[in-house]
């Protein structure tokens, strides 16, 4: 494990690091239940099985303290309306922030609280967003032609909860109505109270 200091560089052409000790890879088939059409998906996945999204990632000591980073690629397309996106998560540790800085292409992050507030700020090349404690995080690419790419830092002791996010997904979707970029509440969100414990 690293614990000298490291200089790497960011290929924003290629969506590559110079340097890399972890690279996670999703396709469709790892998305069961997570895009809102679901008879498109199960559709899609008949004829093809495409890489929605990669994430390279420097590996760090998962502690308070350390600063984890790497870099998000996104892939262009759609399952039905729904844009291509990551899964989303909340952090474990809730009381942990994110920073992400986007290098290429365009898209939007969908977050939301444990209790139901949610906002959607655009990513576009150069734009910085700062995702608060508290708030899970999924990022959409908008743009059917190209990579969207984005550079992000959290704490090492963060940690990744999927739980709520794969059985209901977040409040509001994002979909391609006719080449505009629409976003629509989710049929299948509930509210907090409304949720079975
Ligand atoms: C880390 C983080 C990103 C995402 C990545 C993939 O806290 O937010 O590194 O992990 O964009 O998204 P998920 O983890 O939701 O599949
Ligand atoms: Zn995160």
């Amino acid at each position: 494990m690293r614990n000298r200091p490291f200089t790497f560089d960011i290929s924003i052409a290629d969506a590559l690091l110079s340097t890399y000790d972890h690279h996670i890879e999703r396709y469709l088939s790892d998305m069961p239940g997570m895009f809102a059409d679901t008879a498109a998906y199960t559709a899609q996945l008949q004829q093809e099985n495409p890489l929605l999204y990669e994430v390279y990632e420097i590996k760090l000591p998962e502690v308070a303290g350390e600063l984890l980073h790497g870099l998000s690629v996104v892939h262009p397309g759609q399952v039905g309306d729904e844009y291509f996106m990551t899964k989303g998560h909340f952090h474990t540790v809730l009381a942990t922030a994110e920073v992400y800085y986007c290098l290429k292409g365009e898209g939007v992050m969908v977050m939301e609280t444990p209790e139901g507030d949610w906002a959607v700020e655009p990513l576009r090349p150069g734009s910085v967003l700062y995702v608060p404690p508290r708030w899970a995080h999924r990022s959409v690419n908008t743009g059917l032609a190209d990579d969207l790419v984005t550079f992000f830092v959290y704490p090492g002791n963060a940690g990744h909860d999927y739980g709520t996010i794969e059985t209901q997904g977040f409040r509001k979707l994002v979909l391609n109505r006719r080449g505009e970029t629409q976003l629509v509440d989710n049929p299948r969100w509930l509210a907090p109270e409304e949720r079975m414990s």
